[in-house]
């Protein structure tokens, strides 16, 4: 049977990858768009059964809930929700010195606290079969980030990683929840001299999610190859 797949920030990059993965595999998938892209209008037209599109945007929950009531009124449970919506801002690439303390709060607000809106309007679609997948980033690792600077990113991810863990705590739905880094990728936000085609990083995340239960149970914070990463 079609699985029901929700992702966020599926407009483009990495989210667009997971989504055409999962429409590959003959799934349902809701993408969770601000707005049309050649990738939606591409699914749109290759896959009209199985392609949901819902306009709305994880800034503000005023901006959300619609999207999430119309996936709420087509269905009763998420098999799989990838959070995968984020910005960057070249202004991050800076040291404290040079830090402009205006745009942190809007990456805050997108980068840690938008997946959380996604999960409270989604709440009652989710249950502990759903698996839930949380695209952060090693940058957001106390122990493993490499950054010396990006502090408004980093910041943002280290808060969205102790966000799903207060989540797996709060909720007591069972292992139904991870934090994946995807690696370096050559999408808008990484650039063309990363490491990773997105669709590369897009394959190891869906095995995590649909290998959840084989995961430690001791361990949330995974690369998109399955290596762990440290808070
Ligand atoms: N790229 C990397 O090297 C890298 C490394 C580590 C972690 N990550 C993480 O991986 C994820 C995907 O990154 P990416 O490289 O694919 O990024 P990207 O190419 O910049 O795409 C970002 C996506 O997020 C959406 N988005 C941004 N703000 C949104 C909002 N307020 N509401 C709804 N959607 C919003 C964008 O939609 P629009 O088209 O409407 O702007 C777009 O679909 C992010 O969580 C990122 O932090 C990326």
């Amino acid at each position: 049977m079609a699985r029901e797949i929700v992702v966020s920030g599926a407009s483009r990059g990495l989210g667009a990858s997971i989504a055409r993965m999962h429409l590959e595999k003959g799934d349902i998938v809701h993408l969770i768009v601000r707005k049309e892209s050649d990738f939606v209008k591409e699914a749109e037209k290759r896959y009209p059964e199985k392609v949901r599109v819902h306009f709305g945007d994880i800034a503000s929950v005023s901006l959300l809930e619609n999207a999430c009531r119309e996936i709420i009124r087509e269905i009763e449970h998420i098999d799989i929700l990838y959070n995968v919506a984020a910005v960057f801002n070249e202004a991050d690439k800076c040291g404290l010195n040079d830090l402009d303390f205006d745009i942190a709060p809007e990456i805050y607000n997108i980068n840690a606290l938008g997946p959380l809106r996604v999960l409270q309007q989604l709440d009652t679609v989710i249950d502990g079969k759903t698996r839930i997948v949380n695209v952060s980033s090693q940058s957001g690792s106390c122990e493993d980030t490499d950054e010396v600077t990006k502090y408004a990113y980093s910041m943002s991810k280290a808060a969205l990683n102790f966000a799903s863990k207060l989540y797996y705590r709060e909720k007591h739905r069972g292992r139904n929840i991870i934090v994946v880094c995807p690696g370096w990728m050559r999408t808008d936000m990484g650039g063309a001299e990363a490491d990773l085609d997105p669709d590369e990083s897009a394959e190891g995340i869906i095995h995590l999610a649909e290998d959840m239960e084989n995961l430690d149970p001791d361990w949330m914070f995974f690369k998109y190859n399955g290596s762990k990463i440290h808070w």
